[in-house]
């Protein structure tokens, strides 16, 4: 077998639950990860008949049966991440159509998953329904767009078009726009459910006055999702109190769908 903490998977990880937490977006135990991983690469660094307990999951997800995660745990601050992956990343393996996750790895104080895997599981369900490709989900609480949610309209098209026009490449990375959930208790099985539902048709989903999730193909492009929503919000919430002179407009937004072979959401641009 070869070392666990040496697999990429592993070392992309840590990597970037470190750099999240650089970026100020995962205070204390806030945020956390979800990774699909391919089981074939997982057995070269564990014997997968071994499962070190069993742990409920509270919903269904019956797309997942058999399938493997690595995983943040519930309570574990991103910083210390790097300092003992076993103790606050878990590798979990789906069994009894989602019901119950087995722990193949981690945890390794006993712990357990984020308190939000319900919304992780879900969405990876959905974005799997639209990209056989989609392998990640993450929540972060990246300050500008949080404190966007308390002055800016939570219409989607209204929330999408503002971000669209405070960075030229903001249509270029996310196209499919933001979608966004009223305020909502986190944790429940209830928010997995709204943020999934959101999930079919954006890759962002702003949760309102706590921080966003974000899906993708992989590590590297789901944090340069979130990274470039949050930039626009950046700039948004500078320049929100002050009169606007200029913008990018819906002509030159246009434009850019046209050089660079996108098609920004169905009618949010005129
Ligand atoms: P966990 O520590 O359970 O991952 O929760 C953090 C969080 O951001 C809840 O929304
Ligand atoms: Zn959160």
């Amino acid at each position: 077998m070869k070392d666990i903490l040496s697999a990429p998977f592993m070392v992309e990880m840590v990597r970037t639950t470190n750099n999240m937490y650089a970026h100020g977006w995962d205070e204390r135990n806030g945020g956390n990860v979800s990774l699909l991983l391919d089981e074939g690469e997982v057995g070269e660094y564990l014997d997968l008949t071994q499962v070190l307990r069993t742990i409920p999951t509270g919903f269904a997800a019956p797309q997942l049966d058999g399938k493997c995660f690595l995983v943040t745990g519930t309570g574990k601050y991103f910083k210390n991440v790097q300092f003992a992956p076993e103790v606050n990343l878990g590798i979990v393996r789906l069994t009894k159509g989602g019901e119950t996750a087995e722990l193949l790895w981690g945890f390794a104080d006993g712990g357990q998953f984020t308190s939000e895997f319900p919304a992780h599981m879900m969405s990876h369900m959905a974005r799997l329904a639209v990209d056989a490709a989609n392998r990640v989900v993450m929540h972060c609480h990246p300050a500008n767009l949080l404190a966007m949610t308390y002055v800016h309209s939570l219409d989607e098209r209204e929330f999408t078009r503002t971000l669209w026009q405070m960075c030229t490449e903001c249509i270029v990375v996310f196209p499919d726009g933001v979608n966004v959930l009223p305020w909502m208790l986190c944790g429940t099985n209830e928010i997995g459910e709204a943020t999934a539902e959101k999930m079919k048709t954006a890759r962002l989903v702003v949760w309102s006055q706590h921080g966003i999730y974000g899906a993708g193909r992989d590590l590297d492009e789901t944090f340069g999702l979130i990274e470039t929503a949050e930039k626009a919000a950046e700039i948004y919430m500078k320049i929100a109190h002050l009169p606007r002179l200029n913008t990018i407009t819906d002509e030159q937004l246009h434009l850019l769908e046209g050089r660079f072979g996108v098609r920004g959401r169905e009618g949010f641009l005129d």
